[in-house]
């Protein structure tokens, strides 16, 4: 009943041309995670009920704040999920989760008497083990500017409403949400490495679909650059190793025209679909794959159009007069 009504929410969203209602997503990511795709989920879910024979495995190359992997495990939407991340603050949060130290994260939360000093204090500390890190990870992210932990990023200090360094720090929230995680840590493999060599590796499985959503730098793109320490990627080299993917495969970008390029190039389908970015615009993000009809029943999901320049006959005709043919 539940995914039902998500769906509902989808096509509603969708026939009024509105970015899709997340508050009906759980939420079960303990990160704030800048770029991350709960708004996403829905649209995953649909992508996923297309999928036949069911898929076993997900691999989240990029996985950040993982609402993607664990939605779709805690769901049953697959069986096993490799989530890789390459930050080492992430990665120590989901290396913890899968060594079962969750609810060890959970009584540190709970028992954190929070004030700018304390966190100060924390964060002061070197030689954190992995479980420590961890914490000092979920610390900085509800604690600093929107969540980022790149360089660059510090303390909050007006916060939200008003409450300063607190205002995103719901201890009983995230113990829940960390608790809860031991339900299905023993079907995550989680990887501290390079998401490209991840992808390779497992894009022969016929039985695995991939969730992708790289830092959006392609083209030299300066939005994926703030947001985190690892935003160096060969898009290129991604393009084509998805073309090697015999499963299937989703990947978000922002609607940037090298995106589109690449994927024109590498003869992969797009649509666009509405979002609120974090100033509560709405705008729209490209998503890419091998065959996307399946979106075309939403209204509010479109085809980017494709501006080709067609040389004009006359040899010597200056390119400005170059004819535009749009493909809606
Ligand atoms: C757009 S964010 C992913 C957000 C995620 N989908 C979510 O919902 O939270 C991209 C992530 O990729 C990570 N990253 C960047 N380059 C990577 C690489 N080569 N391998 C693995 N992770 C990488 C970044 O640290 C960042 O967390």
């Amino acid at each position: 009943m539940k995914q039902q009504s998500l769906f509902l929410d989808l096509n509603d969203a969708i026939e009024t041309r509105k970015p899709v209602n997340v508050s009906s997503v759980p939420k079960r990511s303990p990160f704030r995670y800048p770029g991350g795709k709960t708004w996403f989920v829905p649209t995953f879910r649909s992508w996923l009920d297309t999928c036949h024979p069911k898929p076993a495995l997900l691999i989240e190359p990029f996985a950040g704040g993982g609402i993607i992997s664990l939605t779709a495990l805690f769901e049953d939407l697959v069986k096993q999920a490799v989530m890789v991340e390459l930050d080492q603050d992430v990665a120590a949060v989901w290396q913890s989760v899968v060594d079962g130290h969750a609810t060890w994260l959970a009584k540190r939360i709970l028992e954190f008497d929070l004030s700018r000093e304390s966190v100060l204090e924390e964060l002061s500390k070197l030689n954190a083990n992995t479980r420590e890190k961890a914490f000092q990870t979920i610390l900085k992210n509800r604690t600093y500017h929107g969540g980022i932990l790149a360089d660059g990023s510090g303390l909050l200090k007006h916060g939200e409403n008003g409450k300063g360094i607190q205002s995103r720090w719901y201890p009983t929230t995230l113990a829940r949400r960390f608790n809860d995680l031991n339900l299905i840590a023993n079907r995550i493999s989680f990887r501290k490495e390079d998401g490209l060599d991840v992808i390779q590796e497992y894009s022969s499985r016929k039985d695995a679909v991939f969730f992708i959503d790289p830092p959006y730098t392609a083209g030299g793109k300066k939005a994926g650059s703030r947001l985190y320490r690892h935003c160096a990627l060969d898009h290129e080299r991604l393009f084509s190793l998805c073309e090697t993917i015999r499963g299937d495969f989703l990947m978000t970008y922002d609607n940037a025209d090298e995106v589109k390029v690449m994927a024109r190039k590498h003869k992969f389908q797009m649509r666009l679909i509405p979002m609120n970015n974090t100033h509560h615009a709405t705008i729209e993000e490209l998503v890419i794959g091998k065959d996307l009809s399946w979106m075309d029943q939403h209204p509010a999901v479109h085809e980017p159009e494709a501006v080709y320049k067609v040389s004009s006959k006359k040899k010597s005709a200056p390119a400005k007069r170059s004819k535009q043919i749009k493909r809606s």
